[in-house]
């Protein structure tokens, strides 16, 4: 059995103790053996390998480096991709379309030439039957009989792989489910609730002026109505922007910065480096993203910072809208932060993730805070 150098040229590795004061070429690389290695003769140490190999639950292979051949393969690797022995020994990985996506090998390849070793490759796998599985390979150059081969140890997480993808449908499902909902309620506010109120305003001002002695009173009534239908339009709007539907993302956002300035004494500067007309066709669901972000990162600065300037910044280049909200405040540690368990940031990553987009945090005590999306937009 032997190894790769750093340089990746193939030695035989003798895992027999060396006589003392050996300079070999396989000398130096006693050091990296496990132990348990120095102490076992070639054969036992042979021995102990393919006993590993054999009883390991991790799926492990011996392929050759050129044409993928099978050279042996243990148990786990046959129960798990559900093939017999005989069907896999001797024929090539691609004959047998074990990979799901042919490239995936080539590159595998291309990396060990180039390193010696892969570690935690993730690949796509066709089993006997079709299914699909997901596996975390390392791989190691080995020699066999002078033939470059590659060792393959996995392991299988294909399971987690699957929760993974159903917990991230569940979170899609969750978001659209609580935006429907918002949507829902913000058009019974708007369209029921204000509209009785608005009415309720006007019958006043008219009662006001057929009772011209009760008109004072009946004026400071009227005003006060008039904020309470104000307070639940606003309701209404930080429900659903309905800004965002009719006008789009960039006077929607300008629009939310105006509003919530001066709110706790902060003022909301709004940039935007673009062309409006770059933002004119944006997908709905991506501009309801990029504004619920903004909304977060506001409220954030306006409940947590202690700031009295922040600023938003919208940008679109090379196919990616940055949004970027920054405020002069006490700065937080994300760490801490993640461990309080709320909702605001976690719900600001999980709407990025499922527009593929990215959330990055920079944040330092007394030093302010920005938040930057990245949202990639399709073509
Ligand atoms: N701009 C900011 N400046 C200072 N601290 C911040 C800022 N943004 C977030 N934080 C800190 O991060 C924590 C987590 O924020 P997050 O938005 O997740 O929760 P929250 O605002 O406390 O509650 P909610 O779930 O209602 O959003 C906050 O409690 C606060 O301590
Ligand atoms: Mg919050």
């Amino acid at each position: 059995m032997s190894s790769p150098r750093p340089n990746n040229t193939v030695v035989k590795v003798d895992f027999s103790p060396s006589p003392k004061g050996a300079t070999t070429a396989h000398a130096s690389w006693r050091p990296s053996l496990p132990p348990i290695a120095q102490r076992l003769g070639w054969h036992d140490s042979e021995r102990l390998f393919f006993q590993v190999f054999k009883n390991s639950l991790q799926p492990m292979s011996i392929t050759t480096l050129a044409e993928g051949r099978y050279i042996d393969v243990n148990p786990s690797f046959l129960s798990l991709l559900g093939y017999e022995r005989h069907q896999v020994i001797g024929k090539s990985s691609l004959e047998l379309g074990i990979w799901k996506n042919s490239a995936q090998r080539a590159e595998l390849v291309r990396r060990l030439k180039s390193d010696g070793l892969v570690r935690n490759f993730e690949t796509a796998l066709r089993g006997a039957k079709d299914q699909t599985l997901i596996w975390l390979s390392s791989a190691d150059l080995v020699d066999i009989d002078g033939e470059p081969c590659i060792l393959v140890i996995s392991d299988d997480i294909t399971e987690q792989r699957r929760s993974e993808q159903q917990l991230r449908d569940v979170s899609a499902r969750l978001i659209r489910a609580q935006e429907e909902e918002r949507n829902r309620i913000a058009r019974e506010l708007h369209d029921g609730l204000n509209q009785k109120l608005a009415l309720l305003c006007v019958d006043l001002q008219e009662f006001g002026q057929i009772h011209g002695d009760l008109s004072q009173q009946l004026s400071a009534f009227s005003l006060r109505l008039q904020d309470v239908s104000a307070d639940v339009h606003g309701l209404s709007h930080r429900l659903h922007p309905s800004k965002l539907d009719y006008l789009g993302l960039l006077p929607a956002v300008k629009s939310l910065c105006h509003e919530l300035s001066g709110r706790r004494g902060l003022q909301i500067e709004f940039v935007n480096n673009n062309d409006v007309a770059e933002f004119e066709h944006l997908d709905k669901e991506l501009a309801l993203c990029a504004y619920r972000v903004v909304q977060e990162a506001l409220s954030n600065v306006i409940k947590h910072s202690g700031a009295v300037t922040a600023r938003v910044q919208l940008r679109c280049r090379k196919q990616v809208l940055y949004l970027l909200v920054t405020d002069s405040g006490r700065g937080f540690s994300v760490d801490v932060a993640k461990q309080k368990g709320r909702l605001g940031l976690i719900s600001m990553q999980e709407r990025l993730r499922l527009a593929n987009g990215k959330l990055i945090i920079r944040s330092r005590p007394n030093r302010g805070t920005q938040i930057e999306a990245r949202i990639p937009l399709p073509n």
